[in-house]
């Protein structure tokens, strides 16, 4: 039985690892704002989103056929808890924007699409799944800050052509945006530390990011309270602490 290394050792490792790096970047999932108040989808958070909702309704071909049905399961997690628990970027989402802003971390590939990376300060943000901070009309392609769409409106439509408005992040069924997805290879083939925060790595081709920069000859750090699919074929040095805890302790030891 490998006995688990200290966390403290393995913190000043990450530390080292980190400082001596020469192209790091970041690989983040839903876990990161966890503390932000912004649930999972799985795991063993108990209002993790797909426990409480029919992830089907945010598959593209049930959203074209039942636009309703999902525009309600859109709004009640993505866009009215949004609202109602004034989101905002914990440490960890912090510590990433301050590493870039000393050159460690050159580029955060996120899952997520809360946009709180962008609210910490980090500049380099692909976002490999979209985002909730636009939609776009099916019909003639306009596109909106989701702000200006009525969310009264059982289907919010265009009001430019009436047409059927459909939030910019990636549903079930749909391709990645094919800039990040190449934005986001080309930093894995650079990268020669990625630093995994908060995702059970469980979704494609999201997940292949952090084991192309493992079979590059890269070093996987991550920080997950509970391992993943990645945790133990792929990563160097696993921290099964929450971000924020984690972050803290690393600020801490690279002093930022
Ligand atoms: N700090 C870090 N990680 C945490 C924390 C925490 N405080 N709490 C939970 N986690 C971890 C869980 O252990 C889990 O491994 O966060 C991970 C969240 O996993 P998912 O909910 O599957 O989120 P993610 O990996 O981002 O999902 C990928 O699935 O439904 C799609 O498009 C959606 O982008 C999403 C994709």
């Amino acid at each position: 039985m490998k006995t688990m290394p200290d966390i403290d050792q393995t913190i000043e490792q990450v530390a080292r690892v980190l400082k001596d790096s020469k192209h790091a970047i970041a690989f983040t999932g839903a876990g990161i704002s966890l503390e932000s108040g912004v649930p999972t989808f799985r795991g063993n958070d108990e209002d993790n989103i797909w426990s409480r909702y029919d992830p089907e309704d945010i598959e593209i071909s049930r959203f074209m056929s039942n636009p309703a049905k999902s525009w309600k399961t859109i709004k009640d997690c993505f866009y009215f808890f949004m609202q109602d628990r004034h989101i905002e970027p914990n440490v960890a989402h912090k510590s990433l924007a301050k590493m870039e802003e000393k050159g460690i971390v050159r580029a955060v590939i996120t899952q997520n699409i809360d946009n709180l990376h962008q609210e910490a300060g980090s500049h380099r943000v692909i976002e490999f799944h979209g985002t909730t901070r636009t939609a776009t009309c099916v019909r003639c392609h306009k596109t909106v800050e989701a702000s200006q769409l009525d969310m009264s409106q059982k289907i919010p439509s265009c009001d430019k052509c009436g047409g059927l408005m459909k939030p910019d992040f990636v549903f079930f069924g749909e391709g990645i945006p094919s800039e990040a997805y190449s934005e986001s290879m080309n930093e894995a083939e650079k990268a020669d530390v990625c630093i995994v925060v908060g995702s059970s790595a469980v979704v494609m081709p999201a997940a292949m990011i952090p084991v192309k920069v493992k079979q590059n000859g890269g070093v996987l750090i991550e920080i997950n309270p509970t391992p993943s699919a990645l945790t133990h074929q792929y990563v160097d040095y696993y921290l099964p602490l929450g971000a924020v805890e984690a972050f803290t302790r690393i600020g801490k030891a690279i002093k930022i």
